[in-house]
């Protein structure tokens, strides 16, 4: 029997992620869910968000899969902490969960999740910009855990209302240069004169446009990757609980809630894999 994980998102900029576990991870079969019917979730209320997400983990663990990582910022930022606390205990104790948030915090604050305690924290002071959704800005989850561990580390957060839907629609790419420019203007503008030191993608769908924000930022500021560090800690998690890891061989899977007959032109969210999305 095999033992694939699921990967969920609110669409189709979750195989951003999936891209990345798959190249770190070539012989464990993944699962991808992707919620078109009900995405994208960065303008939808935080009880819708908890809903979906719960409705999303809940097929794929009525499918037989028992680790799920939820793909989604806006999802892992809103509703996550409440699904781990308040639903997963009494309807899949053995089963988990894994976020996007946590491994980015941990990336930027270079302490493991638990050790949340500001008065050990000897991390020293940079300026990270995140580039997210109106939803995990407006939630300020990862400043505020950012802060926890680490209170030198500033975050500067910037939404970028428009560009999901823009990288959907396969915008030409000087509409969407000029999106990312102004949004890179507008998280500059809140340093007052500090300096940024990295900035990441809090979004699923950005890292496609990661060469438009190396363009629109100023030279020497790094950006994480975020499906890469979501990938190395999903590795790190394994490695720690293999009864979740399965090595029979990395066949992927592609299940929507929406119209798979829409999504035949995803190419660029997975290059050299072949998107046959089919109904769930
Ligand atoms: N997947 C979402 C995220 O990472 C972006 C798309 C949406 O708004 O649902 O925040």
């Amino acid at each position: 029997m095999t033992n694939p994980i699921g990967i969920c998102d609110s669409g189709s900029g979750g195989l951003t992620v999936l891209g990345a576990c798959a190249k770190a991870l070539p012989d464990q079969p993944f699962f991808y869910l992707g919620d078109h019917n009900r995405g994208p979730y960065g303008n939808r209320s935080e009880a819708e968000i908890l809903k979906f997400t719960t409705a999303m983990i809940e097929t794929l663990f009525g499918r037989g899969i028992r680790l799920v990582i939820l793909a989604c910022n806006t999802a892992s930022a809103i509703a996550l902490r409440e699904i781990q606390e308040e639903w997963l205990p009494g309807h899949y104790p053995d089963h988990r969960i894994l976020g996007v948030l946590v491994p980015m915090v941990e990336a930027l604050t270079g302490l493991d999740w638990d050790r949340n305690n500001p008065g050990l924290s000897s991390v020293p002071s940079k300026n990270v910009g995140v580039f997210a959704t109106h939803s995990t800005v407006e939630s300020g989850a990862y400043p505020h855990q950012v802060r926890l561990r680490a209170p030198k580390v500033q975050v500067i957060q910037q939404a970028c209302p428009g560009l999901v839907g823009a990288i959907e629609e396969n915008l030409a790419e000087d509409d969407l240069r000029d999106m990312v420019a102004s949004f890179c203007t507008k998280l500059m503008g809140q340093l007052i004169g500090e300096r940024l030191d990295a900035v990441f993608l809090g979004c699923t769908h950005y890292p496609l446009v990661e060469n438009l924000f190396r363009d629109a930022l100023p030279a020497g500021v790094e950006i994480l990757s975020q499906p890469d560090i979501v990938a190395a800690s999903l590795t790190a998690y394994l490695t720690r609980h293999p009864e979740f890891a399965d090595n029979s061989g990395g066949k992927l899977e592609f299940f929507t809630t929406g119209d798979p007959a829409a999504l035949s032109h995803l190419e660029q969210f997975l290059p050299g894999t072949k998107l046959d999305f089919k109904t769930l």
